[in-house]
């Protein structure tokens, strides 16, 4: 008797297990792991709207999409897919030639004068803005995050070069908490490129694409909505700045060497901060500063490499798709994978990405082809269908730790007639790969950055 209870519960468990596998084959949005997402190819269209639509009580900034409909002032700028990629390969391209000036430089060779290794070193663009408030009274501004640079700076007064911004410029002078670095404070010695002028520290940031801003190495007390400070904030307050920030006010670094924000305010917040990137241009995500609930998280380890200490790594060693290992050896990523909030989409040694794209091509095989888009060369006509059935992908991590992409990270679509597969081959497989923003949307990802961990867990935007 007692056999035959459990057996027939047995039976009850096989059965509600079958049931919610079902379920969650066609349930998107619910944690369980897919092996296929069935998408309304609607959903993947930008939109012309902003909803914001977060969670209530999330705590931290909300962040925008810079070309999208929710982004603050005016957008005087239309930035095309081709442009917005063109921007992420140039981003890529200054991140390997910097991680290659930093190994040439510890074996003793000359730095590329063009780039030099130094913190704040930034990548042009970047696409998520948050607000923040700098100074007393406190006046807000909209800046880039970059988790892969150091110095955060605005654009200041009295400027001998801007460019047109979203808000009023920051004017010192009228802020009573404001100072100016002195060149005799050792604060000066944490910036790598600085000069002296009238007894005041110059910092100065030269970017991949011929951009760059300098100006003043100040302090000043940073508001972080809704209602966290931090006083005392080193920033640059920038006099000549020049080049493809479109109308953000400047740049926020959450880099993980010193002077980043987060170096800053990790003895009064914790060393961590996380955020959630929104899936689409018109809904907002949120980036939170300090220890929050991490519950429900996987981590993997941060790797560290001392020659380019700003950078996030993670050790990737396999993929995912369709729910089946690809057979990649995992030397083949060997030189290192970066995880990135300003670049859009993940690039892979090309030994990988071949395997993924031609995997991804077999499953897709039903599915009319449509032209290369810039970086991408597996794009779909998805224009006569409702509905698409795409295989999931996930990062794999040396210790296990996986991270499913969630579908509105697997493919860029412009338009339905041009969906592409939203990853991409790096030139060698000596280079280092990079997670980009476009895979970690919906997650919440956490820097833990005082226990040296990434986590990812089901992320409170849309
Ligand atoms: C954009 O927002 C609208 C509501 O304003 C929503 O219906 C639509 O699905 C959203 N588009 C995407 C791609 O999320
Ligand atoms: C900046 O704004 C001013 C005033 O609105 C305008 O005259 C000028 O053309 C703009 N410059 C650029 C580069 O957009
Ligand atoms: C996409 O498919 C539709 C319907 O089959 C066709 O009319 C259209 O020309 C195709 N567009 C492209 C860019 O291939
Ligand atoms: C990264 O993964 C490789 C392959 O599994 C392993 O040999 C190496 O020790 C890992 N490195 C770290 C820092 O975890």
């Amino acid at each position: 008797m007692a056999f035959n209870i459990s057996l027939l519960q047995c039976c009850i468990l096989v059965l509600a297990c079958l049931l919610c596998a079902h379920s969650s084959q066609a349930l998107e949005g619910n944690n369980r792991y897919n092996a296929w997402h069935m998408v309304d190819v609607k959903s993947l269209l930008p939109s012309s709207d902003c909803s914001s639509a977060l969670e209530r009580n999330f705590n931290g900034m909300t962040i925008t999409h810079r070309h999208g409909p929710c982004t603050p002032g005016p957008r005087k700028y239309k930035t095309t897919d081709a442009q917005i990629l063109r921007q992420d390969q140039d981003r890529v391209d200054s991140m390997h030639r910097y991680v290659n000036s930093a190994k040439k430089d510890t074996i003793g060779e000359l730095l590329s004068v063009s780039l030099p290794a130094q913190h704040g070193i930034s990548y042009g663009t970047g696409n998520y803005v948050v607000k923040i408030g700098m100074g007393t009274p406190r006046k807000d501004f909209s800046v880039v995050f970059d988790t892969g640079s150091d110095l955060s700076w605005i654009q200041c007064k009295p400027c001998n070069a801007c460019y047109n911004q979203t808000d009023p410029l920051f004017d010192p002078t009228l802020s009573s908490t404001y100072s100016n670095v002195p060149c005799s404070s050792t604060d000066c010695t944490l910036l790598d490129s600085s000069s002296c002028s009238n007894g005041r520290c110059q910092y100065e940031v030269r970017y991949g694409d011929n951009s760059q801003t300098d100006g003043v190495f100040a302090r000043d007390t940073l508001t972080l909505p809704p209602t966290d400070t931090l006083s005392n904030f080193m920033f640059g307050c920038g006099t000549n700045n020049d080049g493809l920030f479109g109308e953000t006010d400047g740049l926020i670094g959450l880099g993980r060497d010193r002077v980043s924000l987060i170096s800053q305010a990790s003895s009064k917040y914790g060393a961590m901060f996380s955020y959630c990137l929104p899936s689409s241009s018109n809904n907002t995500g949120y980036l939170s500063i300090g220890t929050n609930s991490v519950s429900r998280a996987s981590f993997t380890s941060m790797v560290r490499k001392s020659d380019t200490p700003s950078f996030y790594y993670i050790n990737l060693t396999a993929l995912k798709i369709g729910g089946k290992l690809l057979n990649i050896s995992p030397t083949v990523f060997s030189a290192g994978t970066v995880i990135d909030s300003g670049t859009v989409i993940t690039r892979l040694p090309p030994t990988a990405y071949a395997q993924l794209r031609d995997t991804f091509r077999q499953y897709m095989k039903r599915y009319p082809k449509a032209p290369s888009l810039s970086i991408l060369d597996t794009c779909y006509n998805f224009t006569k269908y409702p509905r698409v059935k795409i295989p999931a992908i996930s990062f794999v991590f040396s210790d296990g730790t996986t991270l499913d992409v969630d579908f509105t990270g697997l493919l860029y679509v412009s338009q339905v007639s041009q969906a592409c597969l939203a990853f991409a081959g790096n030139r060698r497989d000596s280079s280092i790969g990079i997670i980009g923003n476009t895979q970690q949307k919906k997650k919440n990802v956490i820097y833990d950055i005082a226990n040296q961990k990434i986590g990812f867990s089901p992320g409170r935007c849309k």
